[in-house]
């Protein structure tokens, strides 16, 4: 066992030099587009459903789990106006990213790189990425937040029947 266990251990080491090696042949954008610091908190199981989409997307996420008080603090200083506001707030470069999401609109945002906050999806829709409920999809938005607080419809989902 115990030479099973320290062979893993080499091996992991490895990993980790090989991942530090190719992250210092990136370019900081590159680095910077594929990087999610998400803040929720704890028991938001919907926020953790929607953290494993953006994984199993390629993007690579930190999670702060924080109270609450910190978490609409947080999403405050960001810019996104109350009334947008959803569960989990995410970083990516210096946009901003509140709530489910889709990883569609979250790459068209890196492609265009509007002059925006970020993007938003206000409340937590029925069928959004990490809000999944079998087939049902509610009807939503994804809305680009402008500096102003101002929003433009960026993406819209119909309703499933
Ligand atoms: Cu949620
Ligand atoms: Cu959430």
């Amino acid at each position: 066992m115990k030479f099973v266990r320290s062979t893993r251990r080499i091996a992991v080491t490895r990993q980790v030099i090989v991942a530090l090696a190719v992250l210092m042949s990136l370019p900081q954008a590159a680095i910077a587009s594929s990087r999610l610091d998400v803040f929720t908190t704890s028991g938001c199981s919907c926020c953790f459903a929607w953290i494993k989409r953006m994984r199993a997307a390629g993007f690579t996420l930190t999670v702060k789990d924080v109270a609450m008080g910190e978490l609409i603090r947080i999403k405050l200083v960001t810019g996104i106006p109350a009334t947008l506001v959803a569960c989990h707030t995410a970083k990516l470069g210096d946009y901003v990213i509140e709530g489910h999401v889709p990883v569609r609109e979250i790459h068209r945002l890196l492609d265009e790189r509007p002059d925006a906050i970020g993007l938003a999806v206000p409340g937590m829709p029925i069928g959004s990425p990490g809000m999944e409920s079998g087939n049902k999809v509610e009807a939503y938005t994804v809305l680009l937040v402008k500096k102003d607080g101002s929003t433009e419809i960026y993406a819209s989902y119909p309703a499933t029947e």
